[in-house]
């Protein structure tokens, strides 16, 4: 069977090219950064924007408080008690725009050059997130109606963990309920190829304070009589990987579920290229855990990152100081069925058993999120396919994935519905980093996919 995206719906997408493109980034120029409290009136201005933007698409749109920033929630339950509902996710805040010198263009001033869309948030998610919106804009004004019953559920608080809304999924959970949840908020594999994602990492987040002296000292009065915490530091942190770039935690890998072998089969004839990553990344080379792939390395396998380093003198020139204190942001990716609070004990005991004597040590939790993986068998994963292939003129490939979007674990347990994650980012988008970017191609026929999905449900 095939599947073409409907003339009607394609139509509308092609007259309103131009609006629906100056809406978006009337969208994109809010900088709703969540992790920064100065621009909390940014993030509650988006808020208020999109549930504009959500009532200007035909549904029913409230701006709902949480303990953080508020969550968006747009209906349209018109189709009928036997036709199914669909919960649409996607994300209003945006990661910190700095360094804010090495955008080419402001990142809050949206730019298309050479057919991509430059802004921070266009990819990651506002971009993903408005083409759903538009999707549903289409078969309202068009047909007047929807073949599905459609909530979407935007949250400000993705980029900074999602603290708030698992208790906000399981305290709306009658409402909603639904028979399956799709999110854009990740990456085709390449240019031209759709994707569907099979698998995202969970989380373990937390930050290690070192404490010495109790201020900085000479190092040449004190030096080599008092323990440094920027060295305590750096031998703790040393200790996290082996030599094969195993991670050397007692009990980190006791929870590992590996891929099937038919997972195994299906990634390894994915035509992927180190040479390619390689050039996307600017590294010297690439490394990693021995015995894996790369995209073994990526998708199937944890990880331990040193996300940031703080201590000591950085500025110009040379200083002559003990510092007393030191620090360093730590996360772990995970991966099924790794648990985020476990591996943050077994972090901190860890951590306190090679800690150095002569400095105080803390571990604070910061964030955490559970892995997840898909079953990807069902009218749900059918229907998707079709689309994609009516949009793209391509079959979809089956792909994992790296990074987390903690929300889904929470959906799973407290909605239980089928999760179809289909992304229209591309590699080497920079999300999260400077000069990030969505293909104006993929908005196109990303909302033409996710429009022609409704119809085949
Ligand atoms: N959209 C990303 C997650 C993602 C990235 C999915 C690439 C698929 C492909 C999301 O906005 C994100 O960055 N999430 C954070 C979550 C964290 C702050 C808990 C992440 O993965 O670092
Ligand atoms: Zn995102």
């Amino acid at each position: 069977m095939t599947a073409t995206v409907p003339a009607d719906l394609d139509t509308f997408f092609g007259s309103n090219r131009a609006r629906i493109e100056h809406e978006l980034f009337d969208f994109l120029r809010i900088p709703s950064v969540s992790a920064r409290s100065e621009h909390n009136a940014d993030t509650a201005r988006a808020a208020q924007w999109l549930a504009g933007a959500f009532g200007a698409a035909g549904l029913k749109a409230e701006v709902i408080p949480t303990g953080g920033h508020p969550v968006v929630l747009g209906e349209w339950r018109g189709a009928g008690a036997d036709r199914p509902t669909v919960l649409v996710y996607g994300h209003y805040d945006v990661q910190p725009a700095e360094p804010l010198g090495l955008w080419t263009t402001p990142a809050f001033e949206p730019t298309v050059r050479d057919g991509r869309i430059y802004a921070r948030g266009s990819v990651d998610d506002k971009g993903q997130l408005y083409l759903h919106v538009k999707a549903i804009e289409a078969h309202l004004r068009v047909r007047g109606r929807l073949p599905i019953n459609i909530i979407v559920l935007a949250e400000g608080e993705e980029e900074v963990g999602s603290d708030n809304l698992g208790d906000f999924v399981r305290a709306h959970r009658d409402r909603l309920r639904c028979d399956a949840v799709v999110i854009s908020d990740s990456s085709m594999f390449a240019p031209g190829q759709p994707s569907i994602l099979s698998s995202l990492r969970g989380l373990t987040y937390l930050q290690l304070d070192v404490e010495g002296p109790s201020s900085d000292l000479h190092s040449g009065i004190y030096g080599g009589g008092v323990i440094n915490p920027a060295t305590a530091l750096a031998r703790i942190i040393a200790t996290f990987h082996d030599a094969n770039g195993r991670i050397a935690i007692p009990g980190f890998y006791d929870s590992v579920r590996d891929w099937d072998p038919a997972t195994r089969a299906h990634m390894r004839a994915l035509p992927f290229s180190d040479a390619n990553l390689l050039k996307e990344v600017g590294s010297p080379a690439l490394g990693g855990e021995a015995g894996y792939t790369t995209l073994e390395r990526l998708w199937r396998r944890p990880t331990c990152e040193i996300n940031g380093l703080l201590s000591g003198y950085t500025a110009e020139g040379a200083k002559t100081v003990l510092p007393s204190r030191a620090m360093a942001k730590v996360s772990c990716r995970l991966v099924p069925d790794q648990d985020p609070a476990v591996i943050e004990k077994l972090l901190q005991a860890h951590v306190e058993r090679v800690a150095p004597a002569g400095v105080r040590v803390r571990v604070t939790h910061l964030h955490g999120g559970r892995p997840w993986r898909a079953d990807l068998k069902g009218p749900l994963f059918d229907a998707a396919t079709l689309a994609l292939e009516a949009a793209f003129h391509r079959t979809p490939v089956i792909v994992g994935e790296g990074g987390s979007i903690p929300v889904v674990d929470d959906f799973v347990q407290a909605l239980g519905a089928p999760i179809l994650l289909m992304g229209f980012g591309l590699p080497g988008e920079n999300a999260h980093a400077p000069d990030e970017w969505m293909s104006v191609e993929n908005f196109e026929l990303g909302m033409r996919a996710v429009a022609t999905l409704w119809d085949l449900m």
